[in-house]
C-alpha cells in the first residue's frame, strides 16, 4: 500500500492531529524485540513498549501461536450464561499473584472498559450492602482513567473533558501529587503525604459516608508519572478505611511489573479494593482488560441476588474472548518462567541512571521515575504542549518512540531491554532535547 493523503483519509485516528499526521505519516509497517520499523524502512527503537503494553518485546511467537491455535480450535463462543475454559484459568494466573485478598476477576477488553466496570462494580457494592447513599467518587487532578463516559468523568485532564458536557455528576478531583519542590526527584517525594488529607476534607464537607470510592493510579502515569510521596496511599487507605470508602487503584499502566512487583500495589505495600488493568496482560497482543476485587466485594455482590438470578447486570460481548486469553495466558506464563517483574526491577537503577543524567540539558525543566517508568519534562516554548509534540516528531525521526502528554515524554521500555537498548534510548533523547 502507498501511503499518500487519500489514502489515509477514511481513518479518524484516535488522539492524533489528523490534518498533521495524514501530511506527514508515521506509519509501523514491522515491530520485533524492541524495534520498529516504519514505511519508510527507517528502525526505530520502541521506548514506551509502544504504550506501556508489550514489556516481552513485540513479535513473541508463542504468544501469535497460542492466539492462532486458539482461533483454529474454539474461536468464539457467548460469554453470557456460558464460558470458555481459558477464561478461568487466566483469572486464576491474576489471582495468584495480585496482593491478598484480591482473587476475583471480571475481563473487559480495555483499560477504559475496566475503569467503568469497577465504577459499577463500587456502586453494586454499596447498594447490596445498605448504603445506595454512598454516590460520590473522588478523583484527582492530572489523572487519566480511559476515554469512556466513567473514566473521562474521573479524568483530571482538561483536554479530555472540556468538550463533554454531560459527563457523571458528583465528582471531586483532590489535588495532584506534584510540585516545584519536587524537580528532579527520582522515586518517591518525601514531602506530599499531607496531600492525601483532601479526602478527609471531602469527608467533612460532604459526608464520608456519602463517598462511594476514590479512585487513583498508583504513579500517575499519562500525565507524566507523577510519583506518589513516601506515605501518600498509606494515607489514603487510612482514610478510606475510617469512613468506609472503596479505593481503586487503576493499574493499566502500573500492573504486571512496570515497578519491580506484580503490581505496584505490592511495590507501596498499600491493598486497594478494587484494582484495574489492561495493556500489559496481554502483552499487547490482544485487546484485554480486567477488573480484579477483594473477596469481600464479590460476595456482597453475588451473596445479595436471589439464588440462580444474574449477581451483576454487565458485561461485554468479548468479555473473556478465547484469543485473549490465550494470549494473557502465556503472557503471564513468561513473566513467570523469564522472571519478568525481577528483571524490570533489576533494570531500573540503570535506566534512571541514564534518565537522570539528562538533567544537564537547557531544554529540560524536570525528570521523574520509578521503576522502569520514566519521564523527561521539556521547558514549555510557545505554549504549553507546542515543543512537546514538536518532541515527540523530532524524537521519532532520529529513530526513537516515546510517549508525550503535553510537554513530557514518558519513557517505560521493555523488561527484555538490554543495557545498551537504554544506551540508545538516551543517546536519541539527549540528541533530540539538545536540538529542539
Ligand atoms: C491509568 C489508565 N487507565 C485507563 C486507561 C485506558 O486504557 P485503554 O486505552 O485501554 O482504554 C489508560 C490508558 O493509557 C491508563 O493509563
Amino acid at each position: 500500500m502507498r501511503f499518500t493523503s487519500n489514502s489515509l483519509e477514511h481513518h479518524w485516528m484516535p488522539f492524533t492531529a489528523n490534518r498533521a499526521f495524514k501530511k506527514e505519516p508515521r506509519i509501523i509497517v514491522k515491530s520485533e524485540g524492541i524495534y520498529f520499523t516504519d514505511h519508510h524502512g527507517n528502525r526505530i527503537i520502541d521506548g514506551c513498549s509502544s504504550l506501556f503494553c508489550c514489556p516481552l518485546g513485540h513479535g513473541r511467537r508463542e504468544i501469535a501461536e497460542a492466539v492462532y491455535n486458539q482461533l483454529l480450535e474454539n474461536d468464539y463462543a457467548a460469554p453470557f450464561g456460558s464460558a470458555t475454559p481459558g477464561s478461568f484459568e487466566l483469572a486464576e494466573k491474576i489471582a495468584r499473584i495480585a496482593p491478598e485478598p484480591i482473587n476475583h476477576v471480571f475481563f473487559v477488553t480495555s483499560g477504559s472498559e475496566s475503569v467503568d466496570t469497577a465504577l459499577k462494580m463500587v456502586m453494586a457494592f454499596h447498594r447490596a450492602n445498605g448504603e445506595a447513599q454512598r454516590t460520590r467518587f473522588v478523583s484527582r487532578e492530572r489523572a487519566y482513567h480511559g476515554v469512556n463516559i466513567g473514566g473521562t468523568s474521573m479524568s483530571g485532564m482538561v483536554k479530555n473533558r472540556e468538550t463533554f458536557g454531560g459527563l457523571m455528576p458528583n465528582v471531586v478531583c483532590m489535588r495532584h501529587t506534584w510540585d516545584e519542590g519536587q524537580l528532579f526527584t527520582r522515586g518517591q517525594p518525601e514531602g506530599g503525604r499531607e496531600l492525601a488529607d483532601d479526602l478527609q476534607r471531602f469527608c467533612e464537607t460532604y459526608g464520608g459516608m456519602t463517598i462511594a470510592a476514590v479512585i487513583v493510579e498508583p504513579i500517575a502515569g499519562s500525565t507524566g508519572v507523577l510519583v506518589p510521596p513516601i506515605g501518600y496511599l498509606e494515607r489514603l487507605r487510612e482514610i478510606c478505611d475510617e469512613h468506609g470508602i472503596l479505593l481503586v487503584f487503576d493499574e493499566v499502566i502500573t500492573g504486571f511489573g512496570r515497578t519491580g512487583s506484580a503490581f505496584a500495589s505490592q511495590t507501596f505495600g498499600v491493598t486497594p479494593d478494587l484494582m484495574t488493568m489492561a495493556k500489559a496482560l496481554t502483552n499487547g497482543a490482544q485487546p484485554m482488560g480486567a477488573v480484579a476485587v477483594q473477596d469481600r466485594i464479590y460476595r456482597t455482590i453475588t451473596d445479595a441476588a436471589p439464588e440462580n438470578a444474574i449477581e451483576f447486570f454487565h458485561g461485554y460481548t468479548f468479555s473473556g474472548h478465547p484469543a485473549a486469553c490465550a494470549a494473557g495466558i502465556v503472557t503471564q506464563d513468561i513473566f513467570q518462567n523469564e522472571r519478568s517483574f525481577d528483571r524490570a526491577n533489576d533494570l531500573s537503577e540503570y535506566f534512571l541512571d541514564g534518565l537522570f543524567d539528562l538533567q544537564d540539558l537547557d531544554s529540560v525543566r524536570d525528570i521523574r521515575g520509578f521503576g522502569l517508568l520514566g519521564a523527561v519534562e521539556v521547558k514549555p516554548k510557545d505554549g504549553p504542549g507546542t515543543r512537546g509534540s514538536a518532541a515527540q516528531i523530532a524524537l521519532f525521526n532520529k529513530g526513537m518512540h516515546a510517549k508525550f502528554t503535553g510537554d513530557t515524554g514518558i519513557v517505560a521500555p521493555a523488561f527484555v531491554s538490554e543495557k545498551s537498548h537504554i544506551d540508545e534510548m538516551m543517546d536519541k533523547l539527549r540528541s533530540m532535547l539538545s536540538e529542539i
